[in-house]
């Protein structure tokens, strides 16, 4: 077998579970009423292409379903498409397909009009999925996706829409998709952008769409030698972030310092000016690997379009990812945040042989809130081999972190995870319940609170 990222907390799970009437120590709320989903790539085999690279494994979502205090269920379920189907002896699922990319969409699982889907960038087509989380199909609106989808969207909380950039190595432009409440496909902008550059996520204001233009393009030297993922870092390319225009489509381009940015924490207007909060890689996405030439930080930019300049502040110098908020205040000032610092991402990340001297600690793994007006941190810690990924906000009152944080963490002494979820004003006290799961979840991507 060839080396493979998919180790660790990244190992596959290798069957579909389903699992009624969950133990739970601490008490559910009852007024969490819905499912806890998390998608994330998980080969088929780890003798596959598929296992050669961490972007490439068959979707799995992995969901929760609370009702009225209790945990009803546990699934697991591969997305099918064609192939998936195929390999495990189904009929494929019906639906159209993008340029051939019929891809296991393994990025995200969201909630569209009371509908599941599973999404994935570059070309394909988000995945509906059932209550259940059998596949139903590919999703293209009705025809109203002239091409693939996004793994990102960001959910207006005031207009309702549904936004989302796509791109595909196909298309010398990014697409801006809005959907409406309704899920229709209301409103499709193509912005032209030069050496199709990769976008994996972007950010919206009350007035803006923020576009991350970065050194990351399609690389056919990567093509030709059969890269899996063949995108990679041109030195000789600047960055810029786009300023698009909600109300007339215009774009504003503005220079910046070359990086590679995967995830926006929130971002804002204020005045003329701009400020878009992200995890941001300080360059270098060689060889199309997950080598980012270091690790992140949590920053933030502030874009004056009248002077047309950018400045970069430091918010958090500790390596994180994953960055969610109360998506109440998603485009709009806010105070928190809340991210993950879980070492077996970065064990991913970076040459394992990096790892080999760091003490017992630095495999600690971490949630943090950033508390953003106060310009502080606090972390909680989950302790070594209890790996944990993304914390998705679930909102209970009316003000910002009101509410309660939901993700998968894995049990070394078990091996097998637990739903965790923390109050998030009492961040680093005890799980409010932790629901204890028949199987290890490995760590993946994306996931959502979706209310019934
Ligand atoms: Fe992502």
């Amino acid at each position: 077998m060839t080396s493979t990222p998919f180790r660790n907390g990244f190992a596959p799970a290798t069957e579909e579970i389903t699992a009624f009437d969950l133990e739970v120590t601490g008490r559910i709320p009852a007024e969490l009423d819905g499912r806890y989903l998390r998608n994330g790539p998980n080969p088929l085999s780890l003798d596959d292409p598929a296992a050669t690279h961490l972007f490439m494994g068959e979707g799995m979502v992995h969901g929760v379903r609370l009702r009225g205090g209790r945990a009803e269920w546990y699934r697991n379920r591969w997305v099918r498409n064609a192939e998936v189907a195929r390999r495990l002896g189904e009929p494929p699922a019906p639906g159209p397909v993008h340029a051939g990319m019929d891809f296991a969409a393994n990025t995200h699982v969201i909630g569209i009009a009371g509908r599941t889907f599973a999404t994935v960038e570059a070309g394909g087509l988000p995945y509906e999925l059932s209550y259940e989380l059998d596949t139903v199909g590919a999703c293209d609106f009705v025809g109203g996706l002239p091409g693939g989808y996004a793994a990102h969207t960001h959910l207006d909380p005031v207009t309702g829409e549904l936004h989302a950039m796509a791109y595909f190595a196909g298309w010398d432009h990014h697409q801006h998709i809005v959907i409406d409440p309704k899920g229709v496909v209301a409103q499709v902008r193509d912005i032209p952008v030069a050496d199709r550059p990769m976008l994996h996520d972007f950010a919206l204001t009350r007035r803006h769409v923020v576009i991350y233009d970065l050194p990351v393009t399609l690389s056919m030297a990567h093509a030709e030698r059969g890269a899996p993922l063949p995108y990679a870092w041109d030195d000789a390319r600047p960055a810029r972030l786009g300023l698009l225009s909600r109300e007339t489509g215009d774009v504003q381009w503005v220079e910046i310092d070359p990086c590679w940015v995967f995830h926006t924490l929130n971002a804002y207007d204020d005045g003329d000016q701009v400020v878009v909060d992200v995890v941001r890689y300080p360059k270098r996405f060689v060889d199309a690997r997950l080598d980012l030439g270091g690790a992140p930080t949590l920053d933030r930019w502030r874009i004056d379009p009248v002077a047309g300049r950018v400045t970069t502040t430091r918010l958090d110098d500790r390596p994180q990812e994953f960055p969610r908020i109360d998506e109440r205040r998603t485009g709009s000032p806010y105070r928190y945040g809340y991210t993950s610092a879980a070492a077996d991402l970065h064990d991913v990340i970076y040459p394992a042989a990096e790892l080999e001297d760091l003490p017992d600690e630095a495999f600690d793994n971490t949630l943090i809130k950033h508390d953003l007006e106060r310009g502080t941190q606090e972390a909680r810690r989950f302790g070594r081999g209890a790996y944990v990924g993304e914390p998705v906000f679930v909102p209970s009152g009316a003000a910002e972190d009101d509410g309660y944080l939901l993700t998968y963490v894995n049990d070394p002494a078990r091996g097998a995870a637990d739903l965790v979820i923390l109050s998030a004003r009492d961040f680093a006290g005890e799980p409010v319940a932790v629901v204890h799961l028949p199987a290890r979840v490995p760590l993946g991507f994306h996931g959502s609170w979706i209310a019934d």
